[in-house]
């Protein structure tokens, strides 16, 4: 974590011109911190497979947190969900103005797949990473979700479809960072899609959780506002809290039993990281 972090800030986006304010908007969303869940989940497998690629793996985690970080900044937009606080600090909209928040992220999108095209790894790994980032993040991942959760907000949805929503938005990306690791390192094909897999049900527990989260912690914990998905196909909107907190634990038991039947080395890599996701709402 503390390698991440210190990469990420000796390695933010340069773009110095005669702008007052553009390069700092590029750097402020990436520097103000967040969970760095998707990069740790590649990083940890790189560390438990092949160390000697952790140098050359360090720029495609920041490939991930950029690109996740791009989505926060388009999520918060007042055309999205019209959010003041993001990662505890002003969104950039507040700080600079829209135009400057829409082009950050915008940049922040492109920047990932160029820090990935000059990572020091092979070059047919390197066509694979952009391919899962581009799949898991754009028009049939991540954008998809959001179009989804933007264009029926207070038009309700089929649990179905709220679960595909999710899986879209969220799940998506986070299933892409643990194969994105395996193909670094890599895993067989089996194994690469045995994590993805679980990866998305991991997701798709890291949104139910993120619902939870805006109903049940106050704005200074969750460092954005919270309360904030009153119009939105949220878990706690279409099954209520109760409901909301059993779906997620059931999820995570199926998930730990899946945890479970992978290689040990694996087990021990992504244990730290994931057990909080599968044990944070454990009924008594
Ligand atoms: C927030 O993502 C948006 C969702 C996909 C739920 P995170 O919860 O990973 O946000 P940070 O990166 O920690 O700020
Ligand atoms: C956003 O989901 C997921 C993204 C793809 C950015 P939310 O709108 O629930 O995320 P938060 O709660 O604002 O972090
Ligand atoms: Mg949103
Ligand atoms: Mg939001
Ligand atoms: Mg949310």
């Amino acid at each position: 974590m503390q390698r991440f972090e210190a990469y990420l800030s000796e390695n933010l986006p340069q773009a110095p011109s005669f702008h007052p304010v553009y390069e700092d908007a590029l750097g402020d969303m990436l520097i103000a911190g967040g969970k760095r869940f998707r990069p740790m989940l590649l990083l940890s497998i790189v560390d438990a497979y092949e160390p000697m690629l952790y140098n050359g793996a360090l720029p495609v985690a920041l490939a991930l947190e950029m690109f996740h970080t791009y989505s926060l900044i388009h999520d918060d937009l007042p055309a999205m969900d019209d959010a003041d606080l993001r990662r505890g600090h002003e969104t950039l909209h507040k700080r600079y103005d829209e135009v400057t928040a829409i082009l950050a992220g915008d940049a922040l999108n492109t920047e990932a797949f160029l820090v990935i095209a000059k990572a020091p790894l092979r070059e047919d790994v390197k066509i694979k990473l952009v391919e899962l980032l581009a799949e898991g993040g754009g028009a049939s991942g991540m954008v998809l979700g959001q179009a989804i959760d933007c264009y029926f907000e207070n038009q309700p949805l089929t649990l179905e479809q709220v679960k595909t929503l999710h899986t879209n938005k969220t799940a998506k990306l986070i299933a892409v960072s643990l194969q994105m690791g395996a193909v670094i390192v890599g895993l067989e094909l089996k194994v690469q899609k045995a994590l993805y897999d679980f990866g998305i049900d991991l997701g798709l527990l890291f949104q139910i959780q993120d619902d939870i989260i805006d109903e049940t912690q106050s704005e200074e914990e969750a460092g954005k506002p919270t309360g904030n998905d009153t119009d939105k196909n949220s878990f706690i909107n279409l099954l209520g809290l109760e409901k909301s907190v059993e779906e997620a634990d059931d999820l995570a038991k199926d998930l730990q039993r899946r945890f479970e039947a992978f290689d040990e080395k694996l087990q021990v890599a992504l244990n730290p990281l994931i057990q909080q996701y599968l044990f944070r709402h454990k009924r008594n």
